[in-house]
């Protein structure tokens, strides 16, 4: 579905160096105005400008960061931009420059699906009996549905901390919507791989529940990432073979195979630091979003770093915010208007708020 009206051709048609100098020229003006938070699947192009750049929690932290800031402008994904007008009360305005950049794991968990899972797992044991956990992964209506009911968001950065408080509450856990996280970390957890079972939203509850779901200590939503979905462990045997003494990182959201054969795991800013602080000479073949990997080779030419996998694993979405989009929002909001807001209705974000907050105090 096409959401974002096309640009005019004097955004999509001039030179790159064109519309690098215009972004730097109105990005000047606006001045503390303004703070450009950019994720580290960007492309070069947009992490340049950007004031802050991170993993999903980092961002989050950062979004509250310049209170002097009227305008946040998110170079990241739709969930990431809620997030930060959440956090912001709504006291800011935040914008997503191309209402296109969605998150294809977010939307595999709608709320009513959550609900229905929810009434149906607490039939069978009981209206206490679960915990929800969110992976920051996850639209605003299912933070606030987490917040509700006593549950927290995490993400790939602190899951196992969030995890942690969960278990220590001697309840089921509900972890929605990215299975491979809540495995990979439930696992690491101590948690056996037969004691979590996935809840499958495409298929009516009692095929759920035939298939002992209500039993399982971790109910995992099935979704997942496409795009981390690509790597496979043989992927890890086969550049093990080609380079000698490579060490293989991988972000979470891989399958558990993966992450199991991987040396190491762990958020974009965790892959960062590992591979930025290795000693000279090292190898890496790291498992995520091609971008991070390319820019990861650049900046640590003294080192040998190559995607885990020979096919080109790039988050369409996230590639969606371009620096024509860069320039059209920000020089709306120059002008005075406001394109592309993303605002959480108050009901929504008031939970969703609690939920988050939960999360930040744990961390
Ligand atoms: P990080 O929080 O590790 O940056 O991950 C966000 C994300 O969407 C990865 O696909
Ligand atoms: Fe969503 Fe996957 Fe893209 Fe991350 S990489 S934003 S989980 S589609």
């Amino acid at each position: 579905m096409t959401i974002q009206a096309e640009l005019a051709p004097r955004y999509t048609e001039s030179p790159i160096e064109e519309t690098r100098a215009l972004i730097a020229e109105v990005r000047a003006r606006l001045g503390s105005r303004l703070v450009i938070l950019g994720h580290h699947y960007q492309v070069d192009d947009i992490v340049r400008f950007a004031d802050f750049t991170g993993d999903s929690f980092k961002l989050a932290r950062m979004a509250t960061s310049r209170p002097e800031a009227e305008f946040i402008v998110f170079c990241g994904v739709h969930f990431m931009a809620e997030s930060a007008d959440i956090l912001t009360g709504g006291e800011k305005i935040v914008v997503l420059p191309d209402l296109n950049a969605g998150c294809s794991m977010a939307d595999m968990a709608s709320i009513d699906q959550t609900e229905e899972a929810w009434e149906r797992l607490t039939a069978i044991n009981g209206p206490d009996s679960y915990l929800p956990i969110t992976y920051m992964n996850s639209s605003a209506a299912i933070k606030a549905f987490v917040g509700r009911h006593g549950g927290t968001v995490c993400t790939s950065s602190n899951a196992a901390t969030v995890y942690r408080w969960a278990l220590a509450q001697d309840k089921r856990i509900l972890f929605l919507p990215d299975q491979h996280l809540g495995r990979n970390v439930g696992y690491q957890m101590g948690i056996p791989l037969e004691e979590m079972k996935l809840w499958n939203p495409l298929t009516i509850a009692e095929d759920n529940l035939e298939a002992g779901v209500a039993e399982a200590k971790v109910v995992l939503w099935q979704g997942h990432c496409s795009v981390h979905g690509r790597f496979l462990p043989e992927h890890v045997d086969e550049v093990r073979a080609r380079i000698p003494g490579v060490k293989v990182i991988a972000h979470p959201e891989c399958s558990f195979e993966v992450v199991q054969k991987a040396d190491d795991s762990g958020s974009t800013e965790k892959i960062i630091k590992a591979v930025s602080e290795s000693p000279a000479g090292s190898a890496w073949a790291v498992g995520t979003e091609v971008n991070l990997v390319s820019r990861l080779a650049a900046e640590n030419p003294d080192k040998t770093v190559v995607s885990l996998s020979g096919i080109s694993c790039l988050c369409a979405t996230m590639y969606r915010i371009d620096p024509p989009h860069l320039l059209w929002v920000l020089e709306a909001l120059e002008r005075g208007e406001i394109v592309n807001r993303i605002q959480v209705d108050p009901e929504t974000a008031r939970w969703a708020r609690i939920a988050l907050d939960r999360m930040l105090e744990l961390a």
